[in-house]
C-alpha cells in the first residue's frame, strides 16, 4: 500500500463526504422539480452528477494505492426548502465545508511528504475554487435581479445552461496558449 493508513481514513471520510454531496443535490434538485424551478432542478442534478465523479476518483485513487476505498451508507439528505435562493445558499455552504475537507487532506498529505496524493489532490483543490465561485456568482442574482416572482423565474431560467456559461468565461480568462 502506497498510502499512509492515516490518509487512506482521511481519503475514505471524504469518499463519504462526496457521497453525502452527490444525494444532498439529487434531495435540492427533486425538490425543484417538483416545485417548478425547472432550471434550477436541472442544475442540482448536474451537481449531483459531479459530486457522484469526485466520490469516484478518490475511490479509484485508494483502490490503484493498495488501500480499500470504503463505499458509505449516506444519511437521508434535507428534502424540503423555504426558496430557491436557500437551495444555493446550503450549496454554498456545503462547497466551503468541502474546501477546508480538501485543505486538510493537502496538509495531511504535506506532513507525510507523500508527493503522489499531494499532486492529486491539487485538482480538487483547483475545483473547489470553481464550486465556490460557481455558487456565489448564483447568489449575487438575487442581489443584483431582485427577489419578486419574476426575477425568480428569469434566474430560474438562466440555471440550466449557467455552469457552461461560467466555466466558459473562466477558461477565456486563462492566458491564450501558444
Ligand atoms: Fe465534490
Ligand atoms: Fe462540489
Amino acid at each position: 500500500m502506497r498510502i499512509s493508513t492515516e490518509l487512506a481514513k482521511a481519503i475514505n471520510d471524504q469518499i463519504s463526504y462526496e457521497a453525502s454531496s452527490t444525494q444532498a443535490y439529487v434531495a435540492i434538485g427533486s425538490w425543484c422539480e417538483r416545485t417548478g424551478y425547472n432550471g434550477a432542478a436541472t442544475f442540482f442534478f448536474e451537481q449531483a452528477a459531479e459530486e457522484n465523479t469526485h466520490m469516484l476518483k478518490f475511490v479509484h485513487y485508494l483502490n490503484n494505492a493498495g488501500a480499500e476505498a470504503i463505499i458509505p451508507a449516506t444519511e437521508k439528505p434535507k428534502g424540503n426548502f423555504d426558496s430557491l435562493e436557500s437551495t444555493f445558499q446550503a450549496g454554498l455552504k456545503s462547497e466551503q465545508t468541502v474546501t477546508k475537507l480538501i485543505n486538510n487532506l493537502v496538509e495531511i498529505a504535506e506532513r507525510e511528504k507523500d508527493r503522489a496524493t499531494y499532486s492529486f489532490l491539487q485538482w480538487f483543490v483547483s475545483e473547489q475554487i470553481e464550486e465556490e465561485t460557481l455558487f456565489g456568482t448564483i447568489l449575487q442574482k438575487f442581489e443584483i435581479i431582485g427577489r419578486d416572482k419574476l426575477a425568480i423565474y428569469q434566474i430560474d431560467q438562466s440555471l440550466a445552461s449557467i455552469r457552461s456559461e461560467i466555466m466558459a468565461k473562466g477558461d477565456s480568462q486563462q492566458p491564450p496558449a501558444n
